[in-house]
């Protein structure tokens, strides 16, 4: 689970560094651009199918990881007052981690279907994928399920990070606290970066102003 998760926490920030450039201003220009290029990379072909797998194998450990659990220990403790010696992140795991199975489920739908499975978007005379996402992300369906999602993907990441480092052995008295700010820093930056797209977005269609092509 670590392996796999580890994985997808380096393709959220190459994602974030990718979406950032739908901020430039510049109609998407930069944005259409490195999306079109790196669908022509067949490294980027290969890096996409290791991703899905990941994300595959990430949820099918996760389901066995519970299962395992529950049947070590069928009677559940009389006393277990989980709230004093573990925090509701490391709790919830599972319950975050489903939100955020249902949001990729869906995110796929919206953007990876049309552009790279029917090929409705993209194309020439066709929308662009920026106009795309502006357009989903206009949604206020859309834009309150992002937020929620990325939240919640916040939550998860908060405990993953820090679990990740521990399961592998990097863990110990000197460097936990380190590592677990450096946990902290990576959730908050994922939440505050990814959700920024829905607020932004959704925010400047309230207030009639083209995010888009500010710079233009
Ligand atoms: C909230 C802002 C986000 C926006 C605007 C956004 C936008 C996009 C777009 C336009 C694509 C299609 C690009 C392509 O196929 O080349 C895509 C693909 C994808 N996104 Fe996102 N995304 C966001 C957040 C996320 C988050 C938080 C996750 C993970 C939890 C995620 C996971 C994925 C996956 C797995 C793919 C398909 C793989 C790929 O095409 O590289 N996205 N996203």
């Amino acid at each position: 689970m670590a392996l796999s998760g580890l994985f997808l926490i380096l393709f959220l920030l190459e994602h974030l560094y990718t979406n950032v450039t739908l901020f430039f201003g510049d109609g998407g220009v930069e944005f259409d651009e490195t999306s079109h290029s790196m669908v022509r990379m067949i490294i980027i072909r290969i890096i996409e199918i290791v991703l899905f797998l990941a994300i595959l194998i990430h949820v099918a450990q996760a389901v066995l990881l519970t299962r395992e659990n529950n049947e070590a220990r069928p009677i559940k403790y009389t006393l277990n007052d989980g709230g004093k010696t573990s925090s509701w992140n490391s709790r919830n795991m599972g319950f975050t981690g489903s939100v955020i199975f249902f949001f990729i489920v869906v995110h796929l739908y919206n953007f990876f279907l049309p552009y790279r499975i029917t090929g409705t978007v993209g194309g020439v005379g066709q929308e662009t994928i920026s106009v795309n996402v502006v357009h989903a992300l206009e949604n206020p369906v859309y834009a309150l399920l992002y937020l929620i999602s990325v939240i919640f993907l916040a939550f998860h990441l908060r405990h993953a990070l820090a679990s990740a480092f521990h399961t592998l052995g990097l863990s110990n008295k000197k460097y936990m606290p380190i590592l677990d700010k450096v946990s902290l820093g990576f959730s908050i930056l994922i939440g505050v970066g990814f959700g920024s797209f829905p607020i932004l977005f959704y925010g400047a269609k309230l207030l009639h102003k083209d995010l888009l092509n500010w710079a233009l």
